[in-house]
């Protein structure tokens, strides 16, 4: 069953070896030489696999990955049910809250580790049991630059107040618990207003 058509991939649920899983495979750009395609997609696929061990290791939910394959540019990994972040948002309710203080300490862990997510929006965020998973660590990075973390921020800041009537009080709920989690938090939300103001991201 396909899940999404991207630009970039598509995604399958399937079952691996008995459990519920997703498939996320990287789709061949037509536009770019075949040997610098492929090489490309091998890199973007072994990034997400390895990011995605790093966030667990700094104490973030991911999915689990049961395979890779870099010859097909895919991913196996296990399926995540539950809302997206966004689907708890739209819904407005008592779960709002929660879920914002869950988004600010998942990031503040990512943040303290040095990871960057890389495309911070609500539908790259599932809640399952109560806990927050993230998903698509596809545009991540490993780095320690403060523009780089800003840059996280404003993505979060725009996905929040773009498609959320209180986008604006959910946001100040993710940056408070930002804040409590990460000793470095005023230095990155200062960035991330200035990167606004200046409309770039460069
Ligand atoms: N492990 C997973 N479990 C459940 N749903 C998933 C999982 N991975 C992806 N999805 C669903 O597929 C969508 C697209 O996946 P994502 O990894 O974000 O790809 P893209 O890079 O195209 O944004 C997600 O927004 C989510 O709804
Ligand atoms: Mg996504």
């Amino acid at each position: 069953m396909l899940l999404k058509r991207g630009a970039e991939a598509e995604l399958r649920r399937t079952t691996y070896l008995g459990r519920e899983a997703v498939e996320k495979v990287r789709v061949p750009k037509g536009y770019r030489l075949p040997a610098l395609d492929d090489e490309l997609r091998r890199a973007r696929i072994r990034r997400e696999a390895t990011l995605m061990g790093e966030a667990r290791k700094a104490g973030v939910s991911v999915p689990i990955l049961y395979d890779i394959d870099l010859v097909g540019s895919t991913l196996v990994m296990e399926f995540v049910d539950g809302p997206t972040a966004k689907m708890i948002f739209d819904e407005g309710g008592k779960d709002a809250a929660a879920t914002c203080r869950k988004i600010g300490e998942a990031i503040a862990r990512l943040h303290r580790a040095d990871i960057v997510h890389g495309d911070l929006t609500t539908s790259n965020m599932i809640v399952r049991n109560g806990r927050l998973v993230l998903i698509d660590f596809s545009l991540g990075e490993k780095t320690a630059s403060v523009e780089s973390k800003g840059v996280d921020l404003r993505l979060l800041t725009e996905a929040l107040t773009s498609a959320h009537a209180r986008g604006p009080q959910y946001l100040e709920a993710v940056l408070r618990a930002y804040r409590r989690a990460y000793p470095k938090a005023a230095e990155v939300i200062a960035k991330a207003r200035e990167i606004g103001e200046r409309g770039r991201y460069t």
